[in-house]
């Protein structure tokens, strides 16, 4: 098969494999052709994708050639006009939210697999892309938030005086979360986290951080690792406690998320009324609603005498790192659709395959995508 790699959109300095990545792929007897210049956000120049046996071509010669596309950006209206039925596009398509792209790709019958729906197995972990890139969000996000509040993270005791710890609450200890608390206790942070899976208290503990506890949550294993719904007795005592906590925080990094749903709204604006005067919110969600009621998605605002970062798109800010886990992820998920010869196998046998299969021959195949997509 010939895997095309398409350069991404203007506002994405990532790329969906790089020169490595599309070593390994031909390795296993695959032909890589990349859209010229597609590598030069994330540092790699065509020469180095032509160093490991990569062709270069322009847009529409990748178009033509490939039978497998992957590109990061969802597929424009533009794109999707121009892919044929003989052709899979692995992409990140945020299926569970984005119900009118899924109908598009199926009238064109396009064999489409998202990047986003791997489902969370053991198997599947070298395949994780929300894992890596969460990876890359949480510590980004505590960088960011470091740069912009008015005080030192680290305790200093100087002859000018003492400085205090700043103290940092983590709201969602997921991979994104688990991850901010990391690199805010490296930069000497106190650092408190909250999530409504009790199951991740001891993972918050040993990486040095104390656990907010709120009682009465539904922990629904069912949910494949994933947060559910809460009820609204719940949401009232998980407010009042995030509210306790924020109010004497300097910096609160956000990253609670449901998927296929608005994220919890969990700081209110009362909330920020009451927060110290120059903290910051840094909210990792802003795109799917956000955490903090006064976030803007992509813009950064001062409110309150607060400032709230509504950022969800870190790991394109840390464009060869996030590259490199994500090319890893794609090789690994590519093996599974690639046979001895370098031929395209879909198996639809293979739960990871049917899991991250969106539509094939004019059907949907992931199921929680099938439910939503009845459902509308
Ligand atoms: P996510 O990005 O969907 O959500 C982030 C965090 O927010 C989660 O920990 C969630 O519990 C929390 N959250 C949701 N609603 C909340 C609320 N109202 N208040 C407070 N916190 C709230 O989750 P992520 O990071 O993608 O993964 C969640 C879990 O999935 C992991 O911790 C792990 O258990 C599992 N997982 C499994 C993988 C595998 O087996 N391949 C790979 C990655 C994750």
């Amino acid at each position: 098969m010939i895997i095309g790699i398409l350069k991404e959109n203007q506002n994405e300095n990532r790329v969906a494999l790089l020169p490595e990545a599309a070593a390994a792929l031909i390795k296993k007897k695959a032909e890589v052709i990349i859209e010229k210049g597609a590598g030069e956000r994330a540092y790699s120049s065509d020469q180095a994708y032509m160093d490991v046996g990569v062709q270069l071509g322009t847009h529409d010669e990748v178009l033509n050639k490939a039978t497998v596309l992957v590109q990061i950006s969802s597929p424009t209206e533009e794109l999707i006009q121009k892919l044929r039925e003989d052709q899979t596009l692995l992409s990140i398509l945020n299926p569970l939210a984005n119900t009118a792209l899924v109908d598009k790709l199926l009238t064109r019958k396009l064999t489409t697999f998202s990047l986003d729906s791997i489902p969370r197995t053991s198997r599947a972990q070298a395949m994780d892309i929300l894992s890596s890139q969460a990876t890359a969000a949480g510590y980004r996000a505590v960088l960011d938030a470091a740069m912009h509040l008015p005080t030192f993270f680290p305790m200093f005791m100087t002859a000018a005086g003492t400085i205090p710890p700043a103290k940092v609450l983590i709201l969602g200890a997921g991979v994104a979360g688990l991850q901010a608390i990391a690199t805010a206790k490296r930069l000497g942070a106190k650092v408190e986290a909250f999530d409504v899976r009790a199951a991740v208290k001891e993972e918050v503990e040993s990486l040095g951080a104390s656990f907010v506890e709120v009682e009465g949550a539904k922990d629904e294993a069912a949910a494949g690792g994933y947060a559910v719904e809460q009820t609204e007795e719940y949401k009232k005592k998980q407010q009042q406690a995030v509210h306790d906590h924020a109010v004497k925080s300097n910096v609160v990094i956000c990253t609670a998320q449901i998927p296929g749903r608005k994220a919890p709204t969990l700081v209110y604006e009362d909330t920020v009324k009451h927060m110290l005067p120059g903290a910051v919110i840094v909210d990792l969600a802003a795109s799917s609603g956000g955490n903090c009621e006064l976030t803007e998605d992509n813009k950064t605002v001062h409110k309150e005498g607060v400032t709230i970062i509504g950022k969800s798109d870190y790991p394109s800010t840390i464009a060869v790192d996030s590259s490199k886990m994500l090319g890893k992820n794609i090789v690994n998920f590519l093996t599974l659709l690639i046979d001895e010869e370098g031929g395209l196998n879909l198996n639809f046998q293979d739960d990871i395959v049917q899991g991250t299969c969106i539509t094939h021959q004019g059907e949907v195949y992931n199921e929680r995508v099938k439910t939503v997509m009845n459902q509308n």
